[in-house]
């Protein structure tokens, strides 16, 4: 059994992070998805694993991910010239993978409880494919599947305005080496990309045993801010605690809150689930649930509740709480005291401000 990341894509709906930066190594929890996904495919013991990364973005995804061997796992980077779509991705991968049975895993997603089950499940039975689904109130928004009388999967939609059921495609698949034949038997879609749906649709019909699999816990596709920040919060609520670095007297720091070594936290609120990353330090300021401030920055007369803050950023002197944001590296947001009273801003193309 192989692993197939799938890294590359271009990351429109989270723009401006995206055009600096992989979307895939934004954090949850001060930990990138990508970091997660490939975590969770080595603890299901496959320790082969190829990533599809961008010429845009691979560089990046490379110099943080690695060989693999700080996961036990051995990873071959497979370069995509352009997001022709995920089964566009599984046929570049053809060399990679061989005669070998794998799993596929979008490198956006996050899913409960890790995917050593459905690995197991998969490896004993004599499926073609399996597919993971779940169910959602609005699937519109993935691709849907229809499910025949055994249980088997008799269609697949992607992205349907009125959908045939509220079984929605997660982005983990199992495949045998027919989705290669599947995937040079279709043509790209009304949004010019090779879909994988297609390709399993292809199987479905040419009599291939194709099954699903029904995740229960739960499952982000990190596509959006507000996804990011969902996943944020499921994410934090599941982590054990630690305090690893300072905080002072005068702080009030509940039993739901992480502090990475080297972080400090002076006269300030954390109110948990939160993570404070190392180096980072808290002053005179307020951090509420929910939030994810990674490495290196200062947070100083300022109160911020359900957001994640990347790395080495500055927040002083902030009147207003801020809530539900997403900010990316090396963001500086303070006061002028300059007269006249203005707001000054350096903002990137695609920047989103709400302002008092
Ligand atoms: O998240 C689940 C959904 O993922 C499924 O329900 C859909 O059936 C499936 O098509 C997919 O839909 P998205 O529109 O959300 O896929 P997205 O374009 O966001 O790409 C998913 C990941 O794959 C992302 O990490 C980028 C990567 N990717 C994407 C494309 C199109 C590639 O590596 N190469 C590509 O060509």
């Amino acid at each position: 059994m192989k692993g197939l990341v799938l890294s590359g894509g271009k990351g429109t709906r989270l723009r401006p992070l995206t055009f600096t930066s992989a979307k895939q190594l934004i954090p949850l929890a001060n930990k990138p998805v990508l970091f997660r996904v490939i975590e969770a495919i080595a603890e299901a013991g496959v320790t082969e694993i190829g990533v599809v990364i961008a010429p845009e973005t691979g560089e990046e995804i490379k110099q943080n991910v690695g060989d693999g061997s700080r996961w036990g796992v051995k990873i071959t980077y497979i370069v995509q010239d352009a997001p022709r779509g995920l089964a566009h991705a599984v046929k570049i991968s053809r060399d990679f993978i061989g005669d070998d049975r794998f799993v596929m895993f979008l490198g956006d997603n996050c899913l409960q409880g890790g995917i050593h089950t459905l690995i197991q499940q998969y490896a004993q039975s004599d499926y073609n494919a399996q597919i993971v689904l779940k169910r959602v109130p609005d699937p519109r928004s993935y691709g849907v599947a229809v499910l025949g009388e055994a249980g088997q999967i008799v269609r697949l939609i992607e992205k349907p305005k009125d959908p045939p059921s509220d079984l929605a495609l997660v982005g983990v698949y199992m495949f045998d080496h027919n989705i290669f034949t599947a995937v040079e038997n279709i043509q790209p879609s009304w949004r010019n990309e090779l879909e994988i749906t297609d390709a399993i649709q292809w199987l479905v019909s040419n009599g291939y045993r194709v099954y699903p699999y029904i995740h229960e816990g739960w499952w982000v596709d990190t596509g959006k801010r507000e996804d990011m920040l969902e996943a944020n919060a499921l994410v934090l609520e599941e982590m054990t605690p630690r305090i690893e670095g300072e905080v002072d007297a005068a702080s009030e720091v509940d039993s739901r809150v992480t502090v990475e070594a080297g972080a400090q936290v002076i006269n300030s609120v954390v109110r948990g689930p939160t993570i404070i990353g190392h180096n980072t330090r808290i002053v005179n300021s307020y951090i509420g649930p929910f939030t994810s401030i990674d490495h290196d920055c200062v947070i100083e007369n300022a109160e911020i509740e359900r957001s994640i803050i990347l790395e080495h950023c500055v927040i002083r002197d902030i009147p207003a709480r801020i809530h539900d944001s997403l900010i990316g590296r090396r963001v500086q947001i303070t006061r002028t005291p300059r007269k006249p009273q203005s707001y000054r801003l350096l903002l990137g193309d695609y920047s989103q401000v709400g302002l008092l």
